[in-house]
């Protein structure tokens, strides 16, 4: 061996990764380097590629000899796990030249086994976290199923109680959520906001019913049986494991800007804007729905209400967007009558308070 070769084969086994060279017509090895050799235990020139690193006595089905003479100056790069050592290696073929002028295989061979460990571990690790995920997204279905049944089955307690109430609850919640939309709150709390509304008036189950639909005026203590509607109902949902505040909202929502509401005397800030929301929604399906002890005042005088105490009694944002909505729902659907509409546009606050909302044709 000439010197220039000696240190050829030193460089070679001085890596951490198998190379050898191999006849690609007989499979013959006709080099290999150290760690070849120290891997598979035995030296291995002279023998056949596919005994000695496949144990095999035939040639393999995914040897790649056939692609590297068809791909000639390109390496042609591989994976491969070898079931005979247990080992990952990325393989780089290639035809060389050897030194008696024919065409040989080259090939060097990285070992990957621990990288592709690792490659495993974070993949089933994935793998476990989608499992997670689908599990927490079944239960958060679950629970979804399990809210809405639980306000189904209080909403149809109420209705058999009292059916007034228990349609008021949706339209509150219809209009609190076209509220919220308006204002652009994120979706999560609209959806906060339309289970609030769904059971906001639900303590009234606890007060008589001649007492919720009596046909003349309230004395002092009925009025103050009916105020406790919000306690009665914070008591109720508070037990319920909601992912929103239901319960806080339920107990504020006759809470005013001015602290003149019921049951804390909460004062703005204090009270939450979904409770704010519910209190102008519920004030204008109140007002615009016929009770016995009063015929219905429409929604004109429903609208002039709250935007004559908007930023007194009612949030002026939440009167803003409220008013925004019934104008366009006028605008589709003609919900407001001319005459009503007329009591609403020419009430002094409407043209002080919001000029813009007015400009709608309606
Ligand atoms: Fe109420």
């Amino acid at each position: 061996m000439n010197f220039e070769r000696i240190q050829y084969c030193t460089m070679f086994d001085s890596i951490n990764a198998g190379i050898y060279v191999s006849d690609i017509e007989n499979y013959k090895i006709l080099y290999a380097n150290k760690f070849i050799k120290d891997i598979y235990g035995r030296e291995p020139i002279g023998e056949l590629c596919y005994k000695v690193l496949h144990n095999k006595d035939y040639p393999c089905i995914f040897c790649t000899n056939q692609i590297i003479k068809e791909t000639k100056d390109k390496p042609y790069i591989w994976e491969h796990y070898n079931t005979f050592v247990n080992k990952y290696f990325e393989i780089t073929n290639k035809i060389i030249r050897w030194r008696d002028g024919r065409d040989v295989r080259f090939e060097y061979m990285c070992e990957m086994s621990k990288y592709k460990q690792v490659q495993t571990e974070l993949l089933m690790e994935k793998e476990a976290i989608k499992s997670l995920e689908a599990k927490l997204k079944k239960t958060n279905e679950k629970l979804q199923i399990l809210s809405q049944s639980t306000i189904t089955a209080l909403s149809e307690l109420l209705e058999q109680k009292d059916s007034y109430t228990a349609s008021h609850q949706t339209n509150v919640a219809n209009l609190s959520c076209a509220i919220a939309k308006e204002m652009k709150l994120p979706e999560e709390q609209i959806k906060g906001i339309k289970v609030a509304a769904l059971l906001h008036d639900i303590g009234k189950i606890a007060i008589p019913l001649d007492i919720l639909n009596k046909p003349r005026n309230l004395t002092d203590n009925e009025f103050n049986l009916i105020k406790e509607h919000v306690q009665n109902g914070f008591e109720v949902i508070k037990t319920l494991d909601f992912s929103w505040p239901i319960a806080k909202i339920i107990l504020q929502h006759h809470e005013r800007m001015n602290g003149s509401g019921y049951p804390n005397g909460l004062r703005n800030n204090e009270i939450l804007i979904e409770a704010k929301i519910l209190a102008v929604a519920d004030t204008i399906d109140a007002m615009s729905s016929h009770r016995p002890y009063r015929p219905a005042r429409g929604l004109g005088e429903a609208m002039a209400e709250v935007l004559k105490h908007s930023n007194v009694l009612y949030d002026s944002e939440v009167v803003k967007a409220c008013l925004s909505v019934l104008m366009k729902e006028n605008k589709k659907n003609k919900v407001i009558t001319q005459k009503n509409f007329q009591y609403a546009s020419n009430h002094s606050e409407i043209n002080k308070i919001n000029k813009n909302i007015v400009c709608y044709n309606i």
